[in-house]
């Protein structure tokens, strides 16, 4: 089965080309980054109008270097929720309207479904059951995944999603949107021990997070050390970018610990746009090591929003005997 996946929930146009046979055929993004930055954030209607202007070149492109013919996509995977409701709709249109053209079949996926299996794209893909810990910009969450479509939310965060809490604090340093990647650049200068952030909720038995008092505890600091410029000096906010980042990861760590012995399985599956963190990545592999689990992730391209999940995880609900009706119909809240 040839999938072509669509990816149009919030600022990145993503396009793939899924094989169940030969894998990945091809994948391409456009990243609206730059139409956002100038207002620190992602703004809804600039992200729908691009979607627009994106998404025919790059399925044009992404079949021609998969070398395949429209004849041959036997059904179109698109993001039907959770995210923007404008952006989602502009997906969902596009490949109902191209399906019902190439008299194809057309599938909403859900995005998160997309991240969680996205490391099932690498070479050695995790197999089930495991426990998966769900990082981007509006999710955090631990799920129970006994199958596909099988999944339990075991844990998740009480406000901020611990990428959301990446981005403010960005912005609190003055770094460029999105802050998760600039965050961890930072914190590469930053002294250890120079500043101990709290690690929300550790103490507590359970699974959930909370990452808005960090945010808080992250502007005092700022507001503490601020200089003439309204800023810490350079080393300051790089102390900072250092602390405020393993307070997340540690905290991150010790529920996925938990949830790994409370689940008793022995595989984690880290995905969505905070499972490119270099630190993360690190500390889990490390403690989990030490319980006899193993980590895995997607490479990092895989990790932040693109077709190529959206493409597979089309393919294996359609393998298992999925399928939906004509009608155009997005959620942008959706539970998994
Ligand atoms: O999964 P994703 O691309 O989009 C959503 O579905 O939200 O995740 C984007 C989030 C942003 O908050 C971004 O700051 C964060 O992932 N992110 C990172 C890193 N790369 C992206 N956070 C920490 N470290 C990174 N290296
Ligand atoms: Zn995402």
């Amino acid at each position: 089965m040839r999938v072509l996946g669509i990816e149009t929930s919030c600022d990145e146009t993503g396009v793939a080309v899924y094989d169940s046979e030969r894998g990945l055929l091809a994948h391409n993004l456009y990243s609206q980054v730059a139409v956002h930055a100038e207002y620190g954030g992602v703004v809804p209607e600039l992200a729908s109008r691009d979607h627009v202007v994106k998404l025919l070149p790059l399925v044009k492109e992404t079949l021609a270097e998969s070398q395949t013919d429209t004849s041959d996509i036997d059904a179109i995977a698109y993001t039907a929720g959770p995210g923007l409701i404008g952006a989602l709709m502009v997906g969902a249109c596009f490949a109902r309207s191209l399906a019902f053209a190439w008299g194809c079949e057309a599938l909403g996926v859900h995005h998160m479904e997309g991240h969680l299996l996205a490391p099932m794209l690498e070479d050695k893909p995790p197999e089930f059951p495991f426990v998966a810990l769900l990082v981007s910009g509006g999710h955090t969450q631990l799920v129970d995944v006994r199958g596909l479509g099988d999944y339990d939310i075991i844990g998740e965060s009480l406000d901020d999603a611990a990428g959301e809490a990446f981005d403010k604090a960005a912005k609190m340093l003055d770094l460029d949107y999105p802050g998760g990647p600039a965050i961890a650049a930072l914190a590469k200068s930053g002294t250890a021990n120079r500043f101990k952030f709290p690690r929300p909720m550790v103490d507590r038995p359970g699974l959930d997070f909370s990452f808005s008092g960090l945010k808080t505890y992250t502007l005092n600091t700022v507001a503490e050390h601020k200089t003439e410029t309204g800023l810490p000096d350079d080393q300051t906010c790089a102390d900072i970018a250092f602390a405020f980042q393993e307070a997340v990861v540690q905290t991150l760590a010790i529920k996925c610990k938990r949830a790994i012995e409370q689940t008793g399985y022995k595989t984690l599956v880290m995905a969505g746009g905070v499972s490119a963190n270099i630190r993360l990545r690190e500390l889990l592999s490390e403690n989990l090591k030490k319980v006899g689990a193993s980590v895995f992730y997607a490479r990092n391209e895989f990790c932040t929003d693109n077709g190529a999940m959206i493409a597979f995880a089309g393919c294996q609900r359609l393998l298992a005997g999925q399928s939906e009706p004509l009608e155009v119909h997005v959620r942008p809240r959706w539970d998994m």
